[in-house]
Protein backbone atom coordinates (compact mmCIF):
# COMPACT_ATOMS: atom_id res chain seq x y z
CA UNK A 1 0.00 0.00 0.00
CA UNK A 2 1.62 3.20 -0.97
CA UNK A 3 1.57 5.88 2.13
CA UNK A 4 1.50 8.88 -0.76
CA UNK A 5 -2.25 9.85 -1.11
CA UNK A 6 -3.18 12.25 -3.98
CA UNK A 7 -6.45 14.43 -4.03
CA UNK A 8 -8.77 12.79 -6.15
CA UNK A 9 -8.58 9.27 -4.56
CA UNK A 10 -10.31 8.23 -2.02
CA UNK A 11 -9.08 7.42 1.30
CA UNK A 12 -12.17 6.14 3.81
CA UNK A 13 -15.14 4.77 2.52
CA UNK A 14 -18.58 3.25 4.34
CA UNK A 15 -20.43 1.21 2.53
CA UNK A 16 -24.21 0.75 4.32
CA UNK A 17 -22.30 0.26 7.70
CA UNK A 18 -24.41 -0.58 10.88
CA UNK A 19 -24.65 -1.83 14.57
CA UNK A 20 -26.61 -2.33 16.99
CA UNK A 21 -26.25 -2.39 21.03
CA UNK A 22 -28.88 -4.29 22.64
CA UNK A 23 -31.96 -3.07 21.51
CA UNK A 24 -30.57 0.01 20.49
CA UNK A 25 -29.47 0.61 16.67
CA UNK A 26 -26.82 3.13 17.07
CA UNK A 27 -25.29 3.07 13.57
CA UNK A 28 -28.42 2.60 10.68
CA UNK A 29 -26.80 1.75 6.58
CA UNK A 30 -24.38 4.58 6.95
CA UNK A 31 -22.63 5.03 3.39
CA UNK A 32 -20.17 7.73 2.80
CA UNK A 33 -16.87 8.67 1.07
CA UNK A 34 -14.03 10.86 1.62
CA UNK A 35 -11.55 12.20 -0.69
CA UNK A 36 -7.96 12.18 0.58
CA UNK A 37 -6.16 15.55 1.70
CA UNK A 38 -9.51 16.91 2.90
CA UNK A 39 -11.36 17.55 5.80
CA UNK A 40 -14.91 16.07 6.87
CA UNK A 41 -16.89 16.97 9.85
CA UNK A 42 -19.19 14.56 11.09
CA UNK A 43 -22.03 16.83 12.98
CA UNK A 44 -25.24 16.19 14.95
CA UNK A 45 -27.06 16.13 18.39
CA UNK A 46 -25.74 14.38 21.40
CA UNK A 47 -26.15 10.84 20.98
CA UNK A 48 -26.89 10.72 17.18
CA UNK A 49 -23.77 7.78 16.74
CA UNK A 50 -20.53 10.11 16.16
CA UNK A 51 -18.01 8.56 18.45
CA UNK A 52 -19.95 4.97 17.81
CA UNK A 53 -19.22 5.71 13.91
CA UNK A 54 -15.51 6.60 15.55
CA UNK A 55 -15.35 2.75 16.94
CA UNK A 56 -16.85 0.88 14.18
CA UNK A 57 -14.45 2.23 11.35
CA UNK A 58 -11.19 1.64 13.49
CA UNK A 59 -12.88 -1.72 14.59
CA UNK A 60 -13.41 -1.14 18.12
CA UNK A 61 -16.91 -2.79 17.71
CA UNK A 62 -16.66 -4.00 14.19
CA UNK A 63 -19.72 -3.08 12.42
CA UNK A 64 -23.02 -5.91 12.05
CA UNK A 65 -22.77 -5.49 9.10
CA UNK A 66 -21.37 -3.47 6.03
CA UNK A 67 -18.23 -2.97 5.21
CA UNK A 68 -15.27 0.18 5.85
CA UNK A 69 -12.25 0.50 3.60
CA UNK A 70 -9.18 2.43 3.76
CA UNK A 71 -8.02 3.65 0.07
CA UNK A 72 -9.81 0.47 -1.71
CA UNK A 73 -8.63 -2.20 1.67
CA UNK A 74 -11.56 -3.84 2.88
CA UNK A 75 -11.10 -3.15 6.82
CA UNK A 76 -13.13 -6.35 7.54
CA UNK A 77 -12.14 -8.36 10.24
CA UNK A 78 -8.89 -6.46 11.19
CA UNK A 79 -7.81 -5.58 14.83
CA UNK A 80 -7.90 -2.60 15.59
CA UNK A 81 -4.41 -2.63 15.90
CA UNK A 82 -3.87 -3.91 12.34
CA UNK A 83 -6.11 -0.72 11.68
CA UNK A 84 -3.98 1.62 12.94
CA UNK A 85 -1.00 0.13 11.38
CA UNK A 86 -2.35 0.67 8.29
CA UNK A 87 -2.14 4.50 8.67
CA UNK A 88 -6.14 5.21 10.51
CA UNK A 89 -5.26 6.58 13.50
CA UNK A 90 -8.03 8.14 16.21
CA UNK A 91 -8.30 10.51 18.95
CA UNK A 92 -10.55 9.44 21.89
CA UNK A 93 -13.32 12.42 22.93
CA UNK A 94 -12.42 12.44 26.13
CA UNK A 95 -8.83 12.27 25.60
CA UNK A 96 -6.24 13.91 28.32
CA UNK A 97 -2.53 13.99 28.69
CA UNK A 98 -0.70 10.97 30.17
CA UNK A 99 0.27 12.20 33.78
CA UNK A 100 3.63 12.39 35.17
CA UNK A 101 4.86 13.12 31.52
CA UNK A 102 6.03 16.17 29.66
CA UNK A 103 4.61 17.52 26.51
CA UNK A 104 7.32 15.94 25.11
CA UNK A 105 7.03 12.50 26.14
CA UNK A 106 3.62 12.83 25.72
CA UNK A 107 4.15 13.46 21.74
CA UNK A 108 6.54 10.35 21.91
CA UNK A 109 4.25 7.84 23.53
CA UNK A 110 2.80 8.12 19.74
CA UNK A 111 5.58 6.92 18.35
CA UNK A 112 5.04 2.37 18.85
CA UNK A 113 3.84 2.24 15.07
CA UNK A 114 7.21 3.74 13.86
CA UNK A 115 9.83 1.84 16.19
CA UNK A 116 11.59 -0.51 13.79
CA UNK A 117 14.28 -1.30 16.73
CA UNK A 118 13.55 -4.99 18.60
CA UNK A 119 12.80 -4.97 22.27
CA UNK A 120 16.28 -6.13 23.05
CA UNK A 121 17.30 -3.60 20.95
CA UNK A 122 15.78 -0.97 23.01
CA UNK A 123 17.14 -2.33 26.55
CA UNK A 124 20.27 -2.64 25.47
CA UNK A 125 20.59 0.47 23.47
CA UNK A 126 22.11 -1.28 20.49
CA UNK A 127 23.51 1.68 17.92
CA UNK A 128 20.59 1.40 15.70
CA UNK A 129 18.12 2.04 18.59
CA UNK A 130 19.47 5.00 19.87
CA UNK A 131 19.85 6.40 16.45
CA UNK A 132 16.47 5.88 15.91
CA UNK A 133 15.51 7.20 19.13
CA UNK A 134 17.26 10.39 18.48
CA UNK A 135 15.54 10.87 14.96
CA UNK A 136 11.92 9.70 16.81
CA UNK A 137 12.55 12.64 19.33
CA UNK A 138 13.45 14.96 16.14
CA UNK A 139 10.47 14.58 14.89
CA UNK A 140 8.28 14.93 18.33
CA UNK A 141 10.37 18.37 18.52
CA UNK A 142 9.01 19.19 15.07
CA UNK A 143 5.96 18.40 16.02
CA UNK A 144 5.78 20.56 19.23
CA UNK A 145 7.16 23.59 17.55
CA UNK A 146 4.30 23.31 14.74
CA UNK A 147 2.01 23.52 17.57
CA UNK A 148 3.81 26.28 18.95
CA UNK A 149 4.77 24.68 22.18
CA UNK A 150 8.74 23.98 21.68
CA UNK A 151 8.86 26.38 24.85
CA UNK A 152 6.89 23.66 26.53
CA UNK A 153 9.04 20.91 26.10
CA UNK A 154 9.89 19.76 29.24
CA UNK A 155 6.68 21.13 31.00
CA UNK A 156 4.88 18.50 32.70
CA UNK A 157 2.38 18.06 30.17
CA UNK A 158 -1.31 18.27 33.01
CA UNK A 159 -0.04 21.71 34.18
CA UNK A 160 -0.59 23.22 30.71
CA UNK A 161 -3.61 25.35 29.77
CA UNK A 162 -6.82 23.02 28.21
CA UNK A 163 -5.84 24.01 24.58
CA UNK A 164 -2.25 23.24 24.53
CA UNK A 165 -3.09 19.48 26.09
CA UNK A 166 -5.62 18.95 23.27
CA UNK A 167 -3.17 19.97 20.45
CA UNK A 168 -0.25 17.49 22.34
CA UNK A 169 -3.00 14.62 22.09
CA UNK A 170 -3.17 15.42 18.19
CA UNK A 171 -0.01 15.83 17.81
CA UNK A 172 0.38 12.57 19.56
CA UNK A 173 -1.95 10.81 17.24
CA UNK A 174 0.33 12.64 14.45
CA UNK A 175 3.77 11.11 15.62
CA UNK A 176 2.36 7.80 14.03
CA UNK A 177 2.14 9.12 10.77
CA UNK A 178 -1.54 8.82 10.24
CA UNK A 179 -2.57 8.48 6.48
CA UNK A 180 -6.65 9.24 7.68
CA UNK A 181 -6.86 10.72 11.17
CA UNK A 182 -9.93 10.87 13.11
CA UNK A 183 -10.44 13.43 15.59
CA UNK A 184 -13.61 13.31 18.21
CA UNK A 185 -14.34 16.55 19.13
CA UNK A 186 -11.05 18.05 19.44
CA UNK A 187 -12.42 21.99 20.20
CA UNK A 188 -14.15 20.93 22.88
CA UNK A 189 -13.23 22.99 26.43
CA UNK A 190 -11.06 25.21 24.03
CA UNK A 191 -11.14 28.92 24.53
CA UNK A 192 -11.48 31.34 21.42
CA UNK A 193 -8.20 31.94 20.72
CA UNK A 194 -7.04 27.99 21.17
CA UNK A 195 -9.72 27.52 18.91
CA UNK A 196 -8.28 29.35 16.11
CA UNK A 197 -4.94 27.88 16.24
CA UNK A 198 -6.55 24.42 16.33
CA UNK A 199 -8.40 25.31 13.06
CA UNK A 200 -4.65 26.61 11.73
CA UNK A 201 -3.45 23.40 12.64
CA UNK A 202 -6.34 21.26 11.05
CA UNK A 203 -5.46 23.14 7.60
CA UNK A 204 -1.89 22.48 8.14
CA UNK A 205 -2.18 18.79 8.63
CA UNK A 206 -4.63 19.07 5.19
CA UNK A 207 -1.50 20.58 3.42
CA UNK A 208 0.73 17.89 4.62
CA UNK A 209 -1.91 15.52 2.47
CA UNK A 210 -3.20 13.90 6.00
CA UNK A 211 -6.94 13.06 5.28
CA UNK A 212 -8.89 14.23 8.59
CA UNK A 213 -12.73 13.51 9.77
CA UNK A 214 -13.58 15.68 12.83
CA UNK A 215 -16.65 15.24 14.88
CA UNK A 216 -17.23 18.64 16.41
CA UNK A 217 -19.76 20.56 17.86
CA UNK A 218 -18.55 23.90 17.42
CA UNK A 219 -20.17 25.13 14.07
CA UNK A 220 -18.04 27.95 13.26
CA UNK A 221 -14.98 25.47 13.28
CA UNK A 222 -16.73 23.56 11.13
CA UNK A 223 -17.62 25.70 8.84
CA UNK A 224 -14.03 27.23 8.55
CA UNK A 225 -12.58 24.36 7.75
CA UNK A 226 -14.78 21.90 6.37
CA UNK A 227 -14.59 20.60 2.64
CA UNK A 228 -17.74 17.93 3.16
CA UNK A 229 -19.71 17.93 6.25
CA UNK A 230 -21.63 14.47 7.72
CA UNK A 231 -24.91 14.94 9.45
CA UNK A 232 -25.89 12.48 11.76
CA UNK A 233 -29.17 12.09 13.61
CA UNK A 234 -30.27 8.56 15.46
CA UNK A 235 -27.87 6.96 13.64
CA UNK A 236 -28.69 7.44 10.12
CA UNK A 237 -27.29 9.76 8.00
CA UNK A 238 -29.32 12.60 7.05
CA UNK A 239 -27.09 14.85 4.75
CA UNK A 240 -23.82 15.06 3.32
CA UNK A 241 -22.18 17.96 1.16
CA UNK A 242 -20.20 21.10 1.54
CA UNK A 243 -20.89 23.43 4.62
CA UNK A 244 -23.20 25.44 2.60
CA UNK A 245 -25.32 22.64 1.14
CA UNK A 246 -25.76 20.84 4.67
CA UNK A 247 -26.41 24.54 6.17
CA UNK A 248 -29.33 25.08 3.91
CA UNK A 249 -30.88 21.55 4.57
CA UNK A 250 -33.97 21.38 6.18
CA UNK A 251 -33.73 18.08 7.28
CA UNK A 252 -30.62 19.01 9.37
CA UNK A 253 -32.42 22.03 10.82
CA UNK A 254 -35.02 20.63 12.02
CA UNK A 255 -32.70 17.82 13.76
CA UNK A 256 -30.70 20.37 15.73
CA UNK A 257 -34.09 22.53 16.44
CA UNK A 258 -35.62 19.31 17.73
CA UNK A 259 -32.28 19.40 20.38
CA UNK A 260 -32.35 22.16 22.47
CA UNK A 261 -28.67 21.92 23.91
CA UNK A 262 -27.21 21.64 20.32
CA UNK A 263 -25.99 24.80 18.46
CA UNK A 264 -27.79 25.15 15.17
CA UNK A 265 -25.62 25.16 12.39
CA UNK A 266 -27.30 28.05 10.58
CA UNK A 267 -26.36 30.28 13.83
CA UNK A 268 -22.55 29.53 13.06
CA UNK A 269 -21.04 30.90 16.19
CA UNK A 270 -18.96 29.08 18.71
N1 LIG B 1 -20.77 0.12 23.71
C1 LIG B 1 -22.02 0.54 23.72
N2 LIG B 1 -22.96 -0.11 24.42
C2 LIG B 1 -24.25 0.33 24.44
N3 LIG B 1 -24.69 1.40 23.77
C3 LIG B 1 -23.79 2.09 23.05
C4 LIG B 1 -22.42 1.71 22.99
N4 LIG B 1 -21.77 2.59 22.19
C5 LIG B 1 -22.70 3.49 21.79
N5 LIG B 1 -23.91 3.18 22.29
C6 LIG B 1 -25.15 3.93 22.04
O1 LIG B 1 -25.09 4.51 20.76
C7 LIG B 1 -25.73 5.79 20.74
C8 LIG B 1 -24.83 6.81 20.14
O2 LIG B 1 -23.81 7.22 21.08
P1 LIG B 1 -22.51 8.03 20.67
O3 LIG B 1 -21.66 8.12 21.88
O4 LIG B 1 -21.93 7.43 19.45
O5 LIG B 1 -23.11 9.45 20.31
P2 LIG B 1 -22.35 10.80 19.90
O6 LIG B 1 -23.00 11.27 18.64
O7 LIG B 1 -20.89 10.61 19.90
O8 LIG B 1 -22.79 11.79 21.07
P3 LIG B 1 -21.99 12.98 21.81
O9 LIG B 1 -22.16 14.20 20.92
O10 LIG B 1 -22.72 13.16 23.09
O11 LIG B 1 -20.57 12.57 22.00
C9 LIG B 1 -26.16 6.08 22.17
O12 LIG B 1 -27.53 5.74 22.29
C10 LIG B 1 -25.30 5.15 22.99
O13 LIG B 1 -25.92 4.80 24.18
MG1 LIG C 1 -19.34 11.36 20.98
Amino acid sequence: MSTLSHRGEIALTALEISRSFGGVQAIRDVSFEVEAGTITALIGPNGAGKTTLFNLITNIFPPHSGVVSLFGASLEGWSPNRVATAGLIRTFQSARVFPGMSALENILVGRHRLANATIPGQMFRTPFARREEKALIGSAEDLLEVIGLADDRDTHAPDLPMGSQKLLDIARALMARPRVLLLDEPAAGLNDSETAQLSELLMAIRESEITVVIVEHNMSLVMDVADQVIVLEAGRLIARGTPADVQADGRVIAAYLGSSEEECPERGSA
